[in-house]
């Protein structure tokens, strides 16, 4: 009789850069979120067995795993495209267009005449191409709304035409270059440097333009009328908290 052997999901590789990880700190658990965003570079989510993976190394259970894994949006628990799309809905966004944009994405990865939903995957996930697309809450760039990220690099000051631009340029194999940060590379490759390895990228890549003139605009300003704020007093008193009831 003949055994089927499972197929090796986490390579050596992995295994050496997990337990890089979990040298990196006093405790092996304070490695979890890295290890997490390693396990995802590898299948481009964090399946069950990504999350036997970290418990295993971390002395963790898979219920503490997973308890992490459910908890943060960055960790997908169905298999990404080649590429996430992230469109910012919160309010600024919303407001200047987020909706809009998110609508016509949606409609154009759609098929079928029915929209593509968040966490969605247009293509075969992981083949070049595919594309997952999701809501997010503020991405924290409100002053250049509205905007999208791609793997998490920014795309500012967008318009449902730029964005349908660049998806279908996305689609087609192209990596346009983001407003600010580094180059664009894929989803899987993003989670591999967001567990902290930079394997295969130039510093020149990830030397991107940071800050945008319109988030230093007020400092500017600031700066040329001369206006300083005071300095902290070395001991603060702080007013009485109320009490509880
Ligand atoms: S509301 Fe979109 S970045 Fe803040």
């Amino acid at each position: 009789m003949t055994q089927t052997q499972e197929p090796v999901i986490f390579d050596q590789g992995t295994v050496d850069r997990a337990n890089a990880l979990v040298a990196r700190y006093p405790v092996p658990r304070s490695a979890l979120l890295p290890m997490l965003h390693l396990v995802q570079s590898v299948e481009g989510y964090v399946s069950q067995a990504g999350i036997a993976f970290c418990a295993e190394r971390l002395d963790l259970t898979t219920a503490e795993v997973s308890a992490v894994a459910t908890f943060y949006t960055m960790y997908k628990r169905r298999p990404c495209g080649e590429h996430l799309v992230s469109v910012c809905t919160n309010t600024l966004c919303a407001a200047l267009g987020g909706d809009a944009i998110y609508a016509k994405l949606r409609e154009h990865l759609g098929s079928e005449g029915r929209p593509l939903g968040h966490e969605e995957t247009s293509g075969e996930p992981g083949t070049p191409g595919s594309i997952t697309l999701e809501h997010a809450e503020c991405l924290a760039a409100c002053d250049l709304g509205p905007v999208l990220q791609v793997n998490y690099e920014f795309y500012d000051n967008q318009t449902p035409e730029k964005a349908l631009e660049l998806v279908q340029r996305l689609q087609t194999g192209e990596k346009p270059a983001p407003t600010r940060g580094a180059a664009l590379t894929d989803f899987r490759q993003a989670e591999l440097q967001l567990a902290g390895f930079f394997e295969g990228r130039d510093a020149a890549d990830l030397d991107g333009p940071s800050a945008a003139p319109e988030t230093v605009r007020g400092a500017k300003i600031a700066a040329d009328r001369g206006f300083t704020a005071p300095a902290m007093p070395d001991n603060a008193e702080f007013p009485p908290l109320p009490e509880k009831k």
